[in-house]
């Protein structure tokens, strides 16, 4: 959404203070949690930016008057300017993670489903919710353990009443195919008999200019602050995540949650964070450092879980407090929300600007943290969740309990049905990870990224640029306004309808409590795994299904990336199979080439291909021997053998074509089905 005039006296400038706010206003220019000091400016013909590069509190007023112009004040430090030359939002978004750099690959668990709870009271409580969870058939795969789990938050110490078997709880989770996230603060608790307070007191903590830590309150009363600008502090604390430190974890516990990292004092007095003139190693003052604080925090914790596992898993990490550069350690969520319809709209604007600012890894409390929301608010938050890159269900400790099978059956049916499409959608996301990671393009995208025209569209979400999702995000509604850009097709897919909408229009959808409308872009290949799993380490080596949606010209592509899921194997050993399937009318059919990669090890099945559209001549539609070959043996296979085609072989440029249609080839669909166990082919016309 376009950023509105802060001097005409309707508005305070934008503040950069990041703050722990409780239920922040929304659309609101007032301090949140984490900054970002980067100004786009767009038009529909070109766009650029500036990045000011301090950590210290920053206000920005932005002006129409004239022309469009932007101040930026800071409280102190350097001027480190970066200007971002554009011209198109694509080359301002490169140009920008250029510089403060992309996010990682993560794990592909992390982008399934998590529910979390402030705060899951006892290790029975956590088997049972897993439990629960797969009897009642709703996907997910993780459960975090909010400070419940931990000795009266003394951080890296189980609760020794409620958590008293942590080993066998771990085990429990993990043969039932999920994860453990668990909280981990900055204050560490004043208390002799806390080994972390003991062995970083006096040295580790941010101090007063007479020398002594500073101490204030937050959730486990009295605590000192660790301080992350001193190396030794910081490492200190990445080793605080080692087994053996961290006793009785495991690698279920599989990711971390750093909270309360702006960092939060409990003090109005102090507008609740440390005070600017305590100072850091190096007598750097708080003033100078404030909103890179949390972002030295999640280095910290992410350098301790490369270490605990000795770089062979991907870190994990939530963060609330972020600045430029978070997304190299860890996703952020939008902190604490209410069950109110107005942040569940606003957490489409939060998401999308912060994934156009290199943060992809974005999600909002799934249902508002605070108060209780009824049941349509609840269905259409899960329902709008699947789009946001992560996905967590979290409620605070006032509110009743809210895990998704306590809702009568036609709510749970709706939920249910909104976490199976998420999970059917993972190719989709694993791949626009990879490719984020590369390249720095987002994983969702505003609609003006791909369409330069189109701002304040912010409850239209794209999901890479194929698919367009149109969330009911108001109460009572009976349709959505879907504007449908750009010149393509759009094939309607949630109601199964694959129905065309042609794009340069807009259109009122109908829509039910059981309907959030979204659409596959024509020309594009959509990857999916429809084998309804309640976990992704369950759909490993499920197959694929290929979702071909041509064009005007009956033309369409598509992208897969497939790696192991976990660990570095795909950058230091190139170990990852990244293919483009590519369907051309008349008798050329559907084309796989091997972008980049080593497949080796990397095995990947088809299960069945469906073309929406019109393509040419269907009546001639057949499968070619060489297809059978294909869908039955592993991709890896093909693609080192090189089934030749006559007059399609190509090995001289080493890319290996297959033909799924071929008019020349006798063998009938219907017969070669019944020879295979193959589930089947099917063209939508
Ligand atoms: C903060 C977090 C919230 C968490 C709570 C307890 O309020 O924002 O998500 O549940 O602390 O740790």
């Amino acid at each position: 959404m376009a950023l509105g005039d802060t001097t005409d006296g309707s508005s305070d400038p934008f503040r950069l203070r990041n703050s722990d706010v409780y239920e922040y206003e929304v659309d609101s220019p007032m301090a949140l949690y984490g900054s970002i000091p980067v100004i786009y400016g767009h038009t529909s013909f070109s766009t650029s930016g500036v990045f000011f590069h301090n950590a210290a509190e920053e206000w920005i007023d932005i002006s129409y008057k004239n022309r469009p112009s932007a101040n930026f004040f800071a409280e102190s430090g350097v001027l480190d300017l970066f200007v971002l030359l554009g011209p198109s939002p694509k080359n301002v978004v490169q140009q920008y993670t250029s510089l403060t750099g992309t996010a990682p690959l993560p794990q592909l668990w992390t982008l399934g489903y998590h529910q979390c709870r402030f705060t899951y009271e006892s290790q029975e409580d956590v088997k049972t919710v897993v439990a629960t969870m797969i009897e009642k058939d709703f996907p997910m795969d993780v459960l975090w353990l909010d400070d419940g789990h931990s000795n009266g938050n003394r951080y890296f110490e189980w609760n020794p009443e409620n958590f008293t078997d942590p080993i066998e709880m771990q085990q429990n989770v993990s043969a039932a195919g999920k994860k453990l996230v668990s909280i981990s603060d900055p204050h560490i608790k004043i208390a002799n008999d806390y080994a972390v307070y003991n062995e970083a007191e006096g040295k580790y903590f941010v101090k007063w200019a007479n020398g002594s830590d500073f101490q204030g309150e937050c959730w486990p009363g009295m605590s000192s602050y660790m301080d992350f600008l001193n190396p030794e502090a910081s490492d200190y604390y990445s080793s605080l995540y080692g087994y053996d430190k961290f006793n009785k974890t495991t690698e279920t516990l599989a990711g971390i949650w750093n909270d309360m990292n702006e960092p939060s004092v409990f003090d109005d007095s102090l507008e609740k964070t440390l005070p600017f003139e305590t100072l850091h190693y190096g007598g750097v003052p708080h003033r100078d450092i404030h909103n890179i604080y949390g972002f030295l925090h999640t280095r910290a914790t992410h350098k301790g879980l490369l270490q605990r596992d000795k770089n062979t898993k991907r870190p994990f990490i939530l963060t609330r407090s972020f600045f430029a550069g978070s997304q190299r350690y860890a996703a952020i969520w939008t902190g604490d929300n209410a069950a109110d319809w107005s942040y569940l709209s606003t957490s489409y604007s939060q998401c999308l600007t912060a994934n156009i600012l290199g943060i992809v890894y974005c999600g909002a409390d799934v249902g508002g943290f605070e108060t209780e929301p009824d049941h349509e608010l609840l269905q259409r938050w899960y329902q709008a969740g699947v789009w946001l890159p992560f996905y967590r269900g979290h409620s605070g400790k006032e509110t009743p309990r809210r895990e998704p099978y306590l809702f009568p059956e036609n709510v749970q049916s709706v939920i249910r049905n909104a976490l199976k499409v998420r999970y059917k959608h993972i190719p989709v996301f694993y791949t626009l990870a990879f490719r984020h990671s590369e390249s720095g393009d987002p994983i969702i995208r505003p609609l003006f990224y791909e369409y330069n025209d189109l701002l304040d569209y912010d409850e239209h979400v794209l999901v890479g640029s194929d698919i367009l999702a149109r969330p009911v995000m108001v109460a009572g509604a009976t349709s959505v306004n879907v504007t449908f850009p750009g010149s393509h097709y759009w094939y309607r897919v949630d109601d199964n309808s694959f129905q065309i909408h042609h794009g340069g229009n807009t259109h009122d959808i109908p829509v039910s409590i059981t309907t959030s409308p979204f659409f596959y872009r024509g020309g594009s290949i959509i990857t999916r795994k429809d084998r309804e799993k309640l976990a992704t380490s369950h759909m490993v080596d499920d197959p694929y299904m290929l979702y071909v949606n041509l064009d005007e010209n009956n033309t369409a592509k598509g992208l897969l990336y497939v790696d192991d899921y976990t660990s570095f194997d795909y950058l230091n050993n190139y170990s990852f199979l990244y293919i483009t399937f590519e369907y051309l009318p008349y008798s050329h059919g559907l084309r796989i080439r091997q972008v980049d990669g080593n497949s080796t090890g990397i095995d990947i099945s088809l299960q069945e291909i469906i073309i929406h559209g019109n393509p040419t001549n269907p009546h001639e539609a057949k499968l070619a021997r060489n297809a059978l070959l294909f869908i039955i043996s592993s991709l890896k296979y093909l693609l080192r053998q090189g089934i030749a085609i006559p007059g399609h072989s190509d090995e001289k440029s080493n890319i290996r074509q297959l033909l799924l249609l071929r008019a020349e080839d006798n063998s009938d669909i219907k017969s070669w089905l019944n020879r295979t166990n193959y589930s089947g082919f099917r063209m939508i016309f």
